[in-house]
């Protein structure tokens, strides 16, 4: 069993006072930051590029840096982000021709890799690839936007999933992404998720270290 992680999706950050708000996340207790990277073309937003990751290295973040790449083709910009700075990078199947290429680019790079899922997305695309996965990224919302409800069938898709990962055996980290809160973490743990983003219920409360603990009170939760 891996250890909980909590990932701020900088997507609700204050992007005029980006380097000190990210400070202020993880200062309050949060795991690592998921960077949202949308290009109106996979998906009907536009966020940032590797320019503000690195940007955000130079500012002194130390802490694992999570792309989350919601853009096709994914190669170039996956080789731009590990020169950014990216500690993981996960991309959607449906945006690259070559599934296994890309997976095997970003392990080139030294960083952690996982595919992304949509709601609609089989998890039978992960068959012959999982076992090169660091992380399987579950959306619970469909992609592009923050501050979206949950999609509640996502807890019989990570249970299938924990399920699939177990009985092969393999080590690979379940990272659920959109509409997490308070309400819903719990369960979403309990279903076999360990590393859980979130950005409106973070950066949109008033005080992040008592958001974060109480994620992490309700995960405790039997
Ligand atoms: C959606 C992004 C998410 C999103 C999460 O496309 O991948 O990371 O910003 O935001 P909330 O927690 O507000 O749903
Ligand atoms: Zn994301």
């Amino acid at each position: 069993m891996f250890t909980p992680l909590i990932a701020p999706s900088i997507l609700s950050a204050n992007f005029a006072k980006l380097g000190e708000d990210v400070d202020k996340v993880l200062e309050a207790g949060a795991d690592i930051v998921h960077f949202d990277v949308m290009d109106n073309h996979y998906v009907p937003n536009l966020s940032f590029g590797p320019m503000i990751c690195s940007a955000l290295r130079k500012h002194g973040i130390s802490a694992d840096i999570d792309v989350h790449l919601m853009v096709t083709p994914v190669d170039e910009l996956i080789e731009r982000f590990a020169e950014a700075g990216a500690s993981m990078i996960s991309f959607h199947p449906e945006a690259t021709l070559h599934l296994d290429r890309s997976i095997e680019l970003v392990k080139s790079f030294n960083c952690k890799v996982g595919l992304a899922l949509n709601p609609g997305t089989e998890l039978g695309i992960l068959k012959h690839v999982l076992h090169k996965l660091d992380h399987v990224l579950v959306m619970s919302v469909n992609p592009g936007f923050g501050g979206q409800s949950f999609i509640e069938h996502s807890i019989d898709k990570i249970k299938a999933l924990k399920q699939m990962i177990d009985s092969a055996g393999h080590c690979v980290r379940i990272e659920v992404d959109g509409g997490i809160n308070k309400d819903n973490i719990g369960r979403v743990r309990r279903a076999g998720a360990d590393m859980f983003v979130a950005g409106s219920a973070i950066f949109n409360s008033d005080d992040y270290k008592s958001t974060i603990e109480g994620f992490r009170m309700e995960m405790t939760k039997q």
